[in-house]
């Protein structure tokens, strides 16, 4: 089995988190894949031995944009979305582990490395809840032609989720991404997403969360690219969207959670780490 390197190692980190999430009483929701896929991964020292504050923000980050954007999934099938389209869905299980109101299909876009990592993992073990889709498209190529031949309809209203992705592909790929998204997308389309300042994520190496773990710090820094938007909700209109944008704190309170006041990260943080829901402006 190949382990993901690069920017593959980014959903490692996310299904660590998910893992954690996964293990405590109160859990937000049970992704009982994420630890394999971290057992699988060859990150070593696991999780649990990177210091306490990096550790809790992480970990409520992911946890709180997960279960945002599951209710957000769940919401807008519930609402007439005949499709979920992952866009870096990475080790996202959300296929298998939602309660889909009714069918659904999901597509899963990755990189090939990713995808057949996945694969190996969850062997075929996997419950048929949703239909799903898996397409290995580098996303700054033409992911829209993969898309439509793995049988995505453009007149079916679609549910479209960016989570954690943006800022790790180019400004010009992120424009050209929301130019296909807006043309695939059928009236009634919406879209979930998180939107994280390029400067909050390059202090997760200050904070120790990548020390001595599968990125250099030249390989994490050389990793971010999307030089972000301070306005999301302008950011999105300009693309076809009428967006809500939330910050996250705002919403681990919703939840009962706090984001931790001591880590590097929280400190550092100028107000810019959004949660988003947008549904597609009529023409
Ligand atoms: C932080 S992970 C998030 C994964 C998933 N959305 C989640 O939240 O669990 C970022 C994902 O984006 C994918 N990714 C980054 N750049 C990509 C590209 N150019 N093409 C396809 N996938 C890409 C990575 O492989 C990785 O799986």
């Amino acid at each position: 089995m190949n382990q993901p390197r690069g920017v593959g190692v980014t959903a490692v980190f996310v299904a660590a988190a998910r893992a954690l999430e996964s293990a405590r009483d109160d859990r937000l929701f049970n992704d009982p894949w994420a630890g394999e896929f971290v057992r699988h991964s060859g990150w070593n020292p696991p999780i649990d031995e990177i210091d306490d504050a990096s550790r809790d923000e992480l970990a409520t980050w992911v946890a709180v944009r997960t279960k945002f954007l599951d209710d957000f999934a769940l919401d807008s099938v519930d609402n007439g979305c005949g499709q979920v389209v992952l866009l870096g869905a990475g080790l996202d299980t959300r296929a298998f582990r939602l309660p889909w109101l009714r069918q659904v299909t999901v597509y899963e876009l990755d990189t090939p490395e990713m995808v057949d990592f996945k694969a190996a993992v969850l062997g075929d073990t996997t419950p048929d809840v949703a239909a799903r889709a898996v397409v290995p498209v580098d996303l700054r190529e033409d992911w829209p032609a993969a898309l439509r031949e793995a049988g995505f309809r453009s007149d079916v209203p679609t549910a479209w989720i960016l989570e954690g992705l943006l800022l790790y592909l180019p400004d010009d790929a992120v424009e050209t991404l929301m130019d296909g998204i807006g043309e695939l997308s059928a009236p009634g389309s919406a879209i979930g997403a998180t939107i994280t300042n390029i400067d909050v994520a390059a202090t997760m190496n200050d904070a120790r969360v990548l020390r001595d773990t599968l990125i250099s710090r030249e390989g994490w820094l050389s990793m971010l690219h999307w030089s972000s938007t301070e306005d999301p909700v302008a950011w999105f209109d300009s693309h076809g969207w009428r967006a809500t944008a939330v910050q996250t704190d705002e919403i681990a309170q919703r939840y009962g959670r706090t984001m931790p006041e001591e880590s590097l990260l929280t400190q550092v943080r100028a107000g810019m780490r959004f949660l988003i829901s947008a549904v597609r402006k009529q023409d």
